[in-house]
């Protein structure tokens, strides 16, 4: 598949090893740079992803796997809000080492790490009550198949939730964006990681990436209904959320 196919990431590195590797070197800035590029925004859209993730769960009750989970800061942040129990699942073991040597908050629920390829999850069907994924669906090699394999591991009537960067495709406030995140990013990233290439990644990554309406049509055809979404930090990044349909299956179906 080409790389301006629909479903597959786009960008200077290939999704699979090359992003894994290329996620491994970063770990030592990776918290810090996001941080600086979003002026500190990220921790307030966890949270949010947070909410809608166990809205209407009493507290101690939610089965959660966070897929991609990096270096932790949404599982740590679910556990934190009363999740029973949340799984951090990543295949670059730096970025999991990162998320398991960061404080746990004493009344947290349980919380453990599980180095796994999002595209092919360890886990039963049907066995969380809620699948989360931030900034990670934009990095695997098939969005359709990504979003089928979360589904999967969902409990009928389970919860989806999806904070992404989305493509920015206003012409003004776009055009300035598009300098700020192709030039600016960059460019700090190379002074802060020393891996400019990653944070060139970033941009390309986002743009091959589909519309917020697209995505929510995706997450439709992959078993997810209610499918919705939200724009956050000026329409640069979307909250999607979705409910795993009761007694049937989607198709998993790349775009
Ligand atoms: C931009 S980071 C996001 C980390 C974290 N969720 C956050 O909110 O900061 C993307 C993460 O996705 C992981 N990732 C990318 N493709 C993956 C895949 N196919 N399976 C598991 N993890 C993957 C990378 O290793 C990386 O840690």
């Amino acid at each position: 598949m080409s790389p301006a196919e629909p479903g597959h990431a786009s960008g200077a590195l290939k999704p699979g090893p090359e992003v894994r590797e290329m996620f491994g070197r970063i770990v030592g800035r990776y918290d810090l740079m996001n941080r600086l590029m979003t002026g500190g925004r990220d921790v307030a859209w966890r949270n949010l992803a947070v909410r809608a993730a166990l809205s209407g769960y009493p507290c101690g009750t939610a089965r959660v796997v966070d897929v991609a989970t990096g270096t932790g800061d949404l599982a740590l942040a679910l556990a934190a809000a009363g999740a029973a129990e949340v799984i951090g699942v990543d295949f670059a073991a730096p970025m999991l080492r990162a998320a398991a040597a960061k404080p746990v908050a004493s009344e947290a629920g349980r919380l453990s790490w599980v180095v796994a390829d999002a595209m092919a999850l360890p886990f039963a069907d049907g066995a969380f009550d809620a699948c989360t994924v931030a900034f990670g669906l934009r990095n695997m090699p098939d969005y359709g198949l990504a979003l089928a394999e979360m589904t999967r591991v969902l409990r009928p009537g389970g919860r989806f939730v999806c904070l992404e960067m989305t493509p920015l495709r206003t012409p003004l406030v776009g055009t300035a964006f598009g300098w700020y995140f192709e030039q600016v990013v960059p460019l700090l990233g190379g002074l802060l990681s020393s891996d400019r290439e990653a944070y060139r990644y970033l941009p390309a990554s986002v743009a091959a990436f589909p519309d917020a309406p697209a995505l929510a049509s995706m997450m439709e055809r992959a078993g997810l209904t209610d499918a919705r979404f939200r724009k956050l930090g000026g329409g640069t990044v979307a909250l999607h959320t979705g409910v795993k349909v009761r007694g049937g299956e989607g198709s998993p179906v790349s775009a």
